[in-house]
């Protein structure tokens, strides 16, 4: 696909807020800090699009773009943050639940890894929850301008050992836009 439009529809923090089942949504998912809302303002060309911060938790609603006028990229908030608190995780797993687990208009959840620390706990939970719920997911592996060639091939070789539900992996950087056309590609597939 190509994106040849943009535009933010509005920012949910309770699941009766969410948007009517208009558009297929393709959702970003991964720990806090990744890279999620990098990866969308890199994807449609729009820096300011999402907001971003070398801060983790800087995402803490569930935000609607509209692309193209037919489809919703949905940024969620991160999880694996240490530093908030039992209420705060608890309302995690209940947006988690309550919108990745049950809405029918998911078309395809995009789950980012950091490359440097591939497939730690909490995401191989997080494949789990997505595999038992028979969502289709795909991998990002963030960051990949800090890698080595070496570190690069490390970190594709175990996700691919923990990831066997994935139907794609691709290697990504918002700094060059390294891997943006593959994942358009891919999104076709699930649209
Ligand atoms: P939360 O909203 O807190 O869950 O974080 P997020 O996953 O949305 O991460 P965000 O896009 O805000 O990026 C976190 C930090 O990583 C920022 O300082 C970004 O500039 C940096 N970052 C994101 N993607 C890349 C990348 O591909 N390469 C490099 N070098 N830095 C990146
Ligand atoms: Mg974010």
């Amino acid at each position: 696909m190509k994106i040849t439009n943009a535009a933010f529809v509005r920012s949910v923090s309770d699941l009766s807020d969410l948007p009517e089942e208009s558009f297929p949504e393709i959702v970003f998912a991964g720990r806090s800090n990744v890279g999620k809302s990098s990866l969308l303002n890199s994807l449609t060309g729009r820096k300011g699009l999402a907001k971003t911060s070398s801060t983790p938790g800087k995402t803490r609603l569930i935000n609607y773009f509209l692309l193209n006028d037919n489809l919703y990229f949905v940024d969620i908030p991160g999880y694996g943050y240490a530093a908030v608190s039992h209420a705060e995780k608890d309302a995690w797993g209940r947006l988690l639940a309550g919108y990745v687990g049950d809405r029918a208009a998911i078309a395809l959840v995009v789950l980012l890894l950091d490359s440097r620390h591939p497939a730690m706990k909490s995401d191989r939970d997080m494949m789990d929850f997505l595999a038992y719920h028979d969502r289709p997911y795909g991998i990002v592996l963030t960051k990949d301008d800090k890698l080595t060639q070496k570190e690069r091939t490390h970190a594709k070789r175990a996700t691919e050992s923990c990831a066997m539900n994935a139907g794609f992996i691709v290697s990504y950087s918002s700094v060059s836009g390294k891997g943006k056309n593959e994942l358009l590609d891919h999104f076709d597939r699930y649209l």
